[in-house]
């Protein structure tokens, strides 16, 4: 079931709250273009979550606007705004004495769903998300891990098909292993789905994997940059952006290619590493440097040498 994607424009949209010295968002002005990601990252009371709050009306703006497909939310009906857009808020926030399917269509079931729409509906978004619709139906919250109950998050999020997702760190209390995968399969669910998606996180490795673009917030809910992943790394606009992304940038930078994307020549490869055309350049550096070699062959998808490139056509 399609579900046009909007375009989502904050336009000097400002929150201060009641009581508060300062604003938690700052004239904050960016545009997500319909069916992107913008990952928003920022420290620790930069104001990120406030920034979603106040897209779907949680909270008011103090002021400037935020339109969604041309319209201010302001001229939205509240009802008709929250059901168009799916929220996944931090800390995942499932009802624990509700389970799984009820968990999941409690939307739906506001909107007047009748039973077997919404158990259909369910199955058909457990599955989506890796979850086994069988088995996990009647679970309760507290029997599932922390990966799973994320899943079920993003599954209710889905639930009515909105056209715009808030996602407040979703995979935010899980292990590595687990988040590298739901990483990787939101990414596969997003192409598929191509809902725009603003999408917040601590971790800017997940903003890198992630993000369409990166809206980097500072301090008090101001925007220090707003760009592509490759621009981020290549071209911070200050030093505050350069710290927040790391030393390590440059390599970051390399993670985003492949070797795919560079011309390999066609010079003899006879005994050199052979990497997979879809190897990004981070990792295939990696590997020349641990077997101690100045070039590799690139191998296409049929197996077929595609030709060599050497240790610096990767640092290009
Ligand atoms: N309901 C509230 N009333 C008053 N101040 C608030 C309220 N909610 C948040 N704040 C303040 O607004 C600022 C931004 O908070 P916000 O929760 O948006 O930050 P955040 O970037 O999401 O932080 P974190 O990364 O820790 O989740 C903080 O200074 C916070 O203390
Ligand atoms: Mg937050």
């Amino acid at each position: 079931m399609p579900s046009a994607a909007a375009e989502l424009v904050f336009d000097e949209a400002t929150k201060v709250y009641p009581g508060r010295e300062g604003a938690a968002v700052d004239h904050l002005s960016l545009t997500v273009p319909a069916g992107e990601i913008c990952v928003l990252v920022g420290p620790s009371g930069g104001g990120k979550t406030t920034a979603l709050k106040l897209v779907n009306r949680l909270i008011p703006l103090t002021g400037g606007d935020i339109r969604i497909d041309g319209t201010s939310i302001l001229d939205h009906d509240l009802v008709e705004l929250r059901r168009s857009i799916g929220y996944v808020i931090q800390q995942v926030g499932l009802f624990p004495h509700m389970t799984i399917e009820a968990n999941i269509g409690t939307v739906p079931k506001l909107l007047g769903r009748d039973r077997k729409w919404i158990r259909r509906r369910v199955a058909e978004l457990l599955e989506l998300v890796g979850l086994d619709p069988d088995k996990d139906r009647k679970r309760f919250p507290a029997e599932l891990s922390g990966g799973q109950r994320q899943r079920v998050g993003l599954a209710r999020a889905l639930a009515a098909n909105p056209s715009l997702m808030l996602m407040d760190e979703p995979f935010g209390a899980i292990d590595p292993i687990v988040r590298a995968r739901l990483q990787d399969e939101f990414l596969r669910l997003q192409h598929e789905l191509r809902k725009t998606v603003v999408f917040v996180t601590h971790d800017i490795d997940e903003a890198i994997k992630l993000g369409d673009r990166i809206a980097i917030l500072r301090e008090g809910g101001r925007l220090a940059q707003y760009d592509t992943p490759q621009r981020i790394l290549e071209q911070p606009v200050d030093d505050f952006v350069a710290d927040f992304v790391g030393r390590d940038r440059a390599l970051k930078a390399l993670s985003l290619r492949t070797l795919g994307d560079l011309e390999p020549t066609s010079a003899a490869g006879d005994g050199l590493p052979r990497l997979p055309a879809e190897t990004n350049l981070r990792d295939a550096l990696a590997v020349l440097i641990a077997e101690h070699r100045e070039a590799l062959v690139v191998v296409g998808a049929d197996g077929r040498a595609l030709g060599v490139v050497k240790r610096e056509d990767l640092l290009r």
